[in-house]
C-alpha cells in the first residue's frame, strides 16, 4: 500500500521523539513539508496524499539526520529571516529569531538617515549569511551595505543570499578581521559578533556546537573579544549622527557598555529578546563627550 503524507509524518515524530528530541512533532512536520515544498497548512489538508517512495527516502534520510542532532534548517539547507530566504552553508551561523530584534531596533535609524540625507550606509560585521544587512536593505530601499567576515564561505553565501532576494545591486561583501580591511564612515555599523566564552562551548547542544561554526560562537576567555575589537576602532568608522547596533549574550549589557562607553559612545537603548534576555545595544556618539575632548 502506498505511504501517505500522514503516515510518513507519524512514522517521522515517532523516531524523532525515540530520539530523544524535544519538538518532534513540529520537526517532523518542517522537514516533510520543506522536503516537500508543502506549506504546513496544506500537510493538515492533503494528510491522505501518497508519497512516492523516491520522497519517503528522502524524508527518512532527513529524518535520520534529525535523529543525529543535526537541526532542521541545517538538513533543509536554508531558514526564513525576517521575511527573507537564507541559504545556510558550512562557514554560516543559522540565523536565530532573537536577531531579528537588532534589525528592528536599527531599521528607525536607517529611515531616519535616508529622510534626511537621501541614502544610508550600512556595515555589518560578521555577516555570516547576510542576514541583518539584508533584512535592512530588503526595508530600506534606499541604504546600501557591506557585509564583512573573516570566513570565504561565509561570504559567498552572503552574496547568494542577496542575489536570491534581489538584493546583490546594493549589496558588497569584504573578507576583514572586524574594522581591519574596512575604509570610510558608515551611517550604521551592526554586528551580531561570536560572544559565547570559550571554556563553555562545548557544554552547547549538539545542534550548536558540532553544526555552527566555531567562528561563529567562541568570543574568547570572556565573550567580549569581539566587542573589544569593534570598540576600539568605531569611531573612525561611524558618521556624526550614525549609530552602532549591537546583539549581545543575555549576561553582557553592563561589560558591553562600559567598553563602548571607555571609547566615546552613549547607549542610547537596549532592547530584550522573546525570553526576556538583554539581547540588543544600540549607541551613539556621546557629543558632550567629544566636545569635551
Ligand atoms: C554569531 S555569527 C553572526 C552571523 C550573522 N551576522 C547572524 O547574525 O546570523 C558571527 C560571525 O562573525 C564572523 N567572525 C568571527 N570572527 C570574526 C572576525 N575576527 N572578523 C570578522 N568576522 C568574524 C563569523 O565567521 C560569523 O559569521
Amino acid at each position: 500500500m502506498a505511504e501517505t503524507l500522514d503516515s510518513l509524518l507519524a512514522e517521522s515524530r515517532d523516531r524523532l521523539k525515540a530520539a530523544g528530541i524535544e519538538a518532534a512533532a513540529l520537526d517532523a512536520r518542517h522537514l516533510v513539508s520543506g522536503l516537500l515544498g508543502l506549506s504546513l497548512a496544506a500537510l493538515m489538508t492533503r494528510g491522505g496524499d501518497p508519497v512516492s517512495e523516491a520522497d519517503a527516502k528522502r524524508i527518512r534520510a532527513a529524518v535520520e539526520r534529525r535523529a543525529a542532532r543535526e537541526p532542521v534548517y541545517r538538513i533543509l539547507g536554508e531558514r526564513e529571516f525576517f521575511g527573507l530566504s537564507l541559504k545556510l552553508s558550512r562557514g554560516t551561523l543559522e540565523p536565530r529569531p532573537d536577531t531579528e530584534a537588532l534589525v528592528d531596533a536599527v531599521m528607525p535609524h536607517a529611515r531616519r538617515i535616508v529622510a534626511r540625507k537621501g541614502s544610508c550606509r550600512i556595515i555589518d560585521l560578521g555577516t555570516g549569511t547576510g542576514a541583518i544587512c539584508l533584512a535592512l536593505l530588503a526595508s530600506v530601499l534606499d541604504a546600501r551595505g557591506i557585509g564583512t567576515d573573516i570566513s570565504r564561505d561565509a561570504l559567498a553565501t552572503a552574496a547568494e543570499n542577496a542575489r536570491r532576494n534581489g538584493l546583490a545591486g546594493r549589496f558588497e561583501t569584504l573578507q576583514s578581521k572586524w574594522f581591519e580591511a574596512v575604509d570610510g564612515r558608515f551611517d550604521i555599523i551592526v554586528s551580531n559578533p561570536p560572544y559565547i566564552r570559550s571554556s563553555v562551548i562545548h557544554e552547547l547542544e549538539p545542534e550548536v556546537k558540532d553544526h555552527d561554526p566555531a567562528a561563529a560562537l567562541d568570543g574568547g576567555d570572556d565573550g567580549l573579544d569581539a566587542y573589544r575589537a569593534i570598540a576600539l576602532h568605531a569611531d573612525r568608522h561611524l558618521e556624526t549622527d550614525g549609530v552602532i547596533g549591537l546583539e549581545i549574550g543575555f549576561d553582557q549589557k553592563q561589560a558591553v557598555t562600559a567598553l563602548f562607553e571607555a571609547q566615546g559612545f552613549r547607549l542610547l537603548s537596549a532592547i530584550k529578546d522573546f525570553g526576556g534576555n538583554d539581547r540588543v545595544l544600540v549607541f551613539e556618539q556621546d557629543v558632550e563627550r567629544s566636545n569635551d575632548r
